[in-house]
């Protein structure tokens, strides 16, 4: 790394920083077949991408990193690419414990976990056990079996199923999977798509987006920096007249 952007990164690292970052890691595919490769090539360098992230979100000092790794509508792709992606999954919970909990970085699975098999939901268990600490350096949310609007739902079943007959904002915020996370300050989607894609729909109301033309398996550290630096030159007004103070 060059000696300015050692300087810059210390900087942004002391600037006001999102507490909270969502990524919709788009483009495994894309990335792939532009190299004429399996899709399942660009997973991996999917995840790749995503180890880098964790590692530049650290060093940056962001709290709370949120990725979108397999949404309710991804179980329509063709069988193998499921089963590709699962066995992914399934690989980088059994290898990564370690270099997580080095990192100091704790990890939860969020979503419709239910549809996974048993060995699968017992890894993440596993793996949410092993890397819980008190002041984790970074909470890292995976998103699995995820759709913004299937969370919608199962909140407002939740509630009813609960006895409660009339909810506020914070209140019904109590039943949707990202309970007691703070709102994603900022939204980072790759590979030229700008969507939200039935992600964190309720959560993502007052976030700031930033979009690369990118594919996810070339995200790395001096994107992440660019989407940070550009989060901390906005104006946040969260629909009130005057600028916040940060
Ligand atoms: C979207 O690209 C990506 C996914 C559906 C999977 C995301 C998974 C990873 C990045 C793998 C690593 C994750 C973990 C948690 C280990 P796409 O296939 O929709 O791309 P396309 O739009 O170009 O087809």
């Amino acid at each position: 790394m060059r000696l300015w952007e050692n300087i810059e990164r210390r900087k942004l690292r002391n600037g006001r920083k999102p507490a909270h970052v969502a990524i919709i890691m788009d483009g495994n595919g894309t990335w792939a077949r532009r190299r004429g490769l399996p899709r399942g090539a660009g997973h991996a360098r999917g995840a790749d991408a995503l180890r880098r992230t964790l590692t530049e979100a650290a060093y940056l000092g962001i709290p709370c990193l949120t990725v979108f790794a397999f949404s309710t509508e991804n179980w329509k792709r063709p069988p193998d690419e499921v089963e590709h992606l699962l066995g992914l999954f399934k690989e980088s919970l059994q290898k990564e414990i370690p270099e997580l909990c080095k990192n100091k970085i704790a990890v939860r699975f969020l979503g419709g976990l239910e549809k996974f098999s048993p060995e699968l939901r017992e890894l993440m268990r596993s793996a949410e056990a092993e890397t819980k600490q008190e002041r984790p350096a970074l909470a890292l949310n995976v998103l699995l079996n995820y759709g913004g609007r299937d969370e919608l739902v199962r909140a407002v079943n939740k509630a009813l199923n609960s006895g409660v007959r009339t909810v506020t904002e914070e209140t019904f915020a109590k039943y949707l999977c990202t309970a007691g996370l703070p709102d994603p300050d900022l939204l980072i989607r790759t590979s030229g798509q700008l969507r939200i894609s039935n992600f964190l729909l309720w959560q993502c109301a007052y976030t700031e987006f930033w979009f690369t033309p990118k594919c996810w398996p070339d995200f790395d550290g001096r994107l992440f920096r660019q989407a940070v630096r550009s989060y901390q030159k906005r104006r946040r007004r969260l629909g009130g007249a005057q600028d916040e103070k940060f």
